[in-house]
């Protein structure tokens, strides 16, 4: 049985090519590189020319580039470190209620200490209204967290738009974005954007795990989430993980020169797949935008079915993907995104799910997805 990893969302396989970078790498550049013997000065070397890479494909300088151990340390970095440092000028921050956990958990833990969070709501597509962001704005408001991209159905934000309302207005407030999910897929502009913060992780894009960075404007000083040591400018403590930059270097010049091939190629996959599962006479309707949507995601209400039966029945002949809520310990949790979509009485919280391409996915696998998803639902929806 051929297995079909079809959950690029959650992560992605490490490119081979990066797999064999990251180990040479490990072999031989063990050296600290804040040593200033030779073991040392070759690691700072690759520590310098990835920094490079990384600012390059923001639009950002070198000096604006942290890096961290992914997506949950950037956003907590952005988001705690900004609240606690701008508290004189302001107690009050906006994010969206489709944020990751990175984003919300932090955002609540600020609650806790005094300060004061505005939950912006999304229309029906899971964008949230520019002009929402606009009346929430206020002169104390010192931080706007809203992602570039939503990680359960794909929905684009207008991020340019609300880069430029923030800057525009009379609020200090800086404008931090998660861009875990779109880095590979959007052409990311820190400086067109009038983005100051921006959460990037190499796992989603066929790198290296537990390895990211951070984003900050050169007009911001945010002081480390990470104490300690004085690495990353003293940004963030830690000895640099070497091998694992190398590797997200490698899969970020990968990603590059792939984008406008692989972006084709799941959007071909992306009308195939909803045309044949029509054909296929699956009842369903797409969740997210019809138009500003990342191509290889795909969140699909499939009626009448349970997301969590459909994808134990898709697990057993061999196909991964997953419902459009979050696996917790086995367990399925009504997703915070469908619910600020369509209520928490849609039935669409529990007969979701979220397929989504990546390295390696082929027209061949989604002929066998359709054909297994067809088999499984009217199995499921008899019973
Ligand atoms: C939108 C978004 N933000 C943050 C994260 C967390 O990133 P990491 O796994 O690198 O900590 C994820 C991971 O799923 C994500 O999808």
């Amino acid at each position: 049985m051929e297995r079909i990893y079809l959950d690029h969302a959650a992560t992605s396989p490490v490119h081979p090519e990066v797999a064999e970078l990251t180990y040479d790498m490990m072999k031989k550049h063990f050296g600290n590189a804040s040593s200033i013997h030779g073991f040392g000065r070759d690691s700072r070397r690759i520590l310098d020319q990835s920094r490079i890479v990384f600012a390059k494909s923001i639009n950002a300088k070198t000096s604006e580039i942290t890096i961290t151990s992914g997506g949950s340390e950037s956003d907590n970095t952005a988001i705690i470190e900004t609240a606690l440092s701008r508290k004189e000028i302001g107690k009050h921050l906006i994010t969206t209620a489709v944020e990751h956990h990175a984003v919300l958990k932090p955002m609540e833990y600020l609650e806790e200490l005094g300060f004061e969070v505005t939950y912006l709501p999304v229309d029906e597509t899971g964008k949230v209204d520019p002009a929402d962001v606009k009346a929430a704005l206020r002169k104390d408001t010192i931080l706007v967290s809203i992602m570039y991209a939503n990680n359960e159905v794909g929905t684009l934000m207008d991020i340019g738009t609300i880069g430029k309302i923030i800057k525009e207005s009379d609020s200090a407030a800086y404008f931090h974005t998660d861009a875990v999910q779109a880095y590979g897929s959007e052409d990311i502009d820190v400086k067109r954007d009038h983005i100051d913060l921006l959460s990037v992780s190499a796992h989603k894009i066929n790198g290296p795990k537990g390895i990211g960075f951070l984003y900050i404007n050169e007009d911001i000083h945010l002081p480390s989430l990470i104490r300690g040591g004085e690495q990353e400018m003293k940004r963030r403590a830690g000895t640099e993980n070497i091998p694992a930059i190398a590797g997200f270097k490698k899969a970020v010049e990968i990603m590059e020169a792939d984008r406008s091939a692989r972006l084709s190629s799941f959007e071909k996959m992306r009308v195939f797949l909803l045309e044949q599962l029509e054909k296929a006479g699956v009842d369903f309707e797409l969740n997210g935008s019809p138009d500003q949507h990342l191509e290889h995601i795909i969140s699909l209400w499939t009626k009448g079915v349970s997301a969590e039966q459909l994808i134990v029945s898709l697990d057993l002949v061999g196909i991964a993907l997953s419902a459009g809520s979050a696996c917790t310990a086995g367990n399925i949790d009504p997703s915070h995104v469908l619910i600020a979509m369509f209520g928490s009485d849609s039935p669409r919280i529990a007969e979701t799910i979220r397929i989504s391409f990546g390295l390696g996915t082929t027209m061949e696998q989604i002929e066998i997805l359709v054909e297994e998803l067809g088999k499984a639902v009217r199995r499921l929806k008899k019973t």
